[in-house]
């Protein structure tokens, strides 16, 4: 019998069964609903699961802990259980090993597409990241957006959603009338412009904004101009575009990382305006100051039309919403941006609300913290974002510097070398990212990143590698049938591991945190490793042994490396 999966909802439902059973017979009182926690014990000792239930339970039983648990412990019946320990008040499962090496079955025959599953079938998801902004360089604060966007995405197809990413690029609103303005104004030829100029124009208005006041206006005119459709703008907007769509598609590269539909602002330009005219029907918002505004039950505004009838960034957010709604038509529409802007996008969904398009479950606002280095934030010395193309090509040089601690056998030619410390490099920064929880600020500091005994990318990299080469030299080709009963507690661990995976690519989907899938492989890892540095597999003792364990070493090869796909980071063959 081959089982699909297990989950601590299984195990919660187990023990309220045996709880009701318990209480019918009138052993423990009724309680009212109960609350019935479930972990991973932190050692396989304590078994697969474990539950402190007995303490909620205790004092409305006026007994110990321990008495609860083993009154509940008699109705605890399932067919995968092996057994059921008290200890000092916890319940400790284990799950037979059968159950275990069950799954490790099921990983050896279906590898890749072990975990996959069709929940989310017939279902579309449409999420909007990295999302940067043209006439600007690709700045590091858009590099969470895109790794935890792409990994989101690539958490959900697997679980059978259709998705679709979103590049809302920013690509229209007023700045564009400021640097149309300095390039007019400067008589700069199209072909002399480069993204860094653009960078220096933009500067450049604003310190003469500082005297000038007046510039606010003529920056405005010029937009309200684009917005026309006037020709010269218009030109001069489409080269900003290009020089800039080219960059990105530089760094995209780089990262492995690409995403379905470039679609900016300047897409909804038109549509905005309809949206207004909605909102205006419907009579959500009010004239203020000749600006059509919409205000919340905080009091605070958001400005759908400005004063000069130019749209804002809000309403092509809106009309953006509507069209992802309308167009797939998106289930479930996510937003990865900073957090900073979880407000500004809490008043998006609720005006999407109001006008009747979604409801609130359908939208979902995932927000990244910043990355800050040791000593504050990210930027260079002199105050100027740091270029994250600079950022990319450093953490190369890191990692093949690396490579000359890992590369022991000395298989690599140079061109193997450069290609690995890209993959480990780029991987060493997604996995930094990925691994912690995404609305936190993250701390950026290489040492970190690139250590290969902690939790991060090249150290994942490296275990995979490593089992990698313990299924070479075992020559494993498929599921090698065996009968080895007694699994050591590094292989126990192992075995309790596996069966955790496709739970935790579900939690780790529906709380859109890779983190916790990464954090799962890193405890994978570790375990592996422990297993490799005590019992390697020429030292097993006979046959059966021999095959358990190379079993053992593909299933961990295959989670690895489908979690590391789902993350967005390459697996290296060698390291
Ligand atoms: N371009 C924006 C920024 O850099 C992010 C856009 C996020 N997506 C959106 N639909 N507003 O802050």
């Amino acid at each position: 019998m081959l089982i699909s999966i297990m989950t601590k909802e299984q195990i919660k439902l187990l023990i309220l069964c045996a709880v009701q059973t318990a209480q019918k017979k009138g052993l423990l009182p009724d309680a009212g609903s109960l609350d019935i926690p479930i972990d991973y014990p932190q050692n396989a000792q304590h078994g697969d699961y474990s539950s402190s239930v007995c303490f909620v339970l205790a004092k409305a039983a006026k007994k110990s802990p321990v008495q609860v648990a083993e009154i509940i412990k008699l109705y605890l019946e399932a067919d995968y259980l092996q057994k059921v320990e008290v200890v000092n008040g916890y319940l400790n499962f284990f799950i037979k090993q059968e159950f275990l090496e069950n799954n490790i079955v099921e990983i050896c025959k279906e590898k890749e597409k072990f975990g996959r599953n069709c929940l989310g079938k017939g279902q579309t998801l449409v999420i909007d990241y990295s999302s940067p902004n043209i006439a600007k360089a690709f700045g590091i604060g858009h590099l969470r957006s895109t790794i935890i966007g792409q990994a989101i995405y690539n958490l959900y197809e697997f679980s059978g959603w259709k998705c679709v990413g979103i590049n809302h690029l920013g690509d229209w609103g007023s700045q564009f009338g400021k640097l149309i303005y300095q390039i007019e104004k400067n008589k700069i030829p199209l072909s002399d412009l480069t993204v860094d100029k653009l960078e220096e124009l933009y500067v450049a208005f604003h310190k003469d904004l500082e005297t000038n006041k007046e510039l606010e206006n003529v920056g405005k005119e010029w937009f309200a101009k684009l917005e026309r459709g006037d020709k010269n703008a218009l030109k001069i907007w489409e080269k900003c575009r290009e020089l800039s769509l080219k960059e990105f598609q530089r760094i995209y590269k780089i990262l492995g990382v690409k995403i379905d539909n470039a679609i900016g602002e300047s897409f909804y330009s038109k549509s905005a305006h309809e949206v207004i005219k909605e909102a205006k029907e419907k009579k959500i918002g009010r004239l203020s100051e000749n600006a059509y505004i919409i205000e919340f039950k905080d009091k605070t505004v958001q400005v759908l039309q400005k004063s000069d009838s130019s749209s804002t960034y809000f309403a092509r957010d809106l009309a953006a919403l509507k069209y992802r709604l309308q167009n797939w038509p998106a289930n479930l529409l996510v937003y990865e941006v900073g957090v900073d802007q979880e407000q500004y996008f809490k008043q998006v969904f609720s005006v999407a609300q109001m006008l009747g398009w979604a409801a609130k479950e359908k939208m979902v606002f995932v927000g990244h913290g910043l990355i800050r280095t040791k000593d504050g934030k990210f930027s260079t010395r002199k105050g100027q974002t740091i270029h994250l193309e600079d950022v990319l090509h450093e953490a190369i040089e890191r990692a093949y510097e690396l490579s000359k601690e890992t590369e022991k056998e000395k298989v690599l030619d140079e061109k193997g070398k450069r290609e690995l410390a890209e993959i480990v490099g780029i991987g060493a920064l997604k996995y930094n990212d990925l691994s912690q929880y995404h609305a936190q600020d993250i701390i950026f500091d290489w040492d970190k990143i690139l250590n290969l005994k902690g939790n991060s990318g090249p150290y994942i990299q490296y275990t995979y590698a490593r089992a990698k080469s313990v299924l070479r030299r075992g020559m494993w080709k498929k599921y090698l049938e065996n009968n080895y009963t007694l699994p050591l507690l590094s292989e126990r661990e192992i075995l309790s591991l596996a069966l955790r995976f496709k739970e935790v690519l579900g939690r780790s989907a529906k709380e859109f945190s890779p983190n916790i899938l990464c954090n799962y492989l890193y405890s994978l890892c570790q375990s592996y490793n422990r297993f490799y540095d005590t019992c390697s597999i020429a030292s097993a003792n006979d046959e059966e042994e021999r095959r358990f364990r190379l079993n053992l070493s593909f299933a961990v090869c295959q989670i690895i490396l489908t979690s590391l796909a789902i993350l967005g980071i390459q697996a290296p063959e060698k390291m």
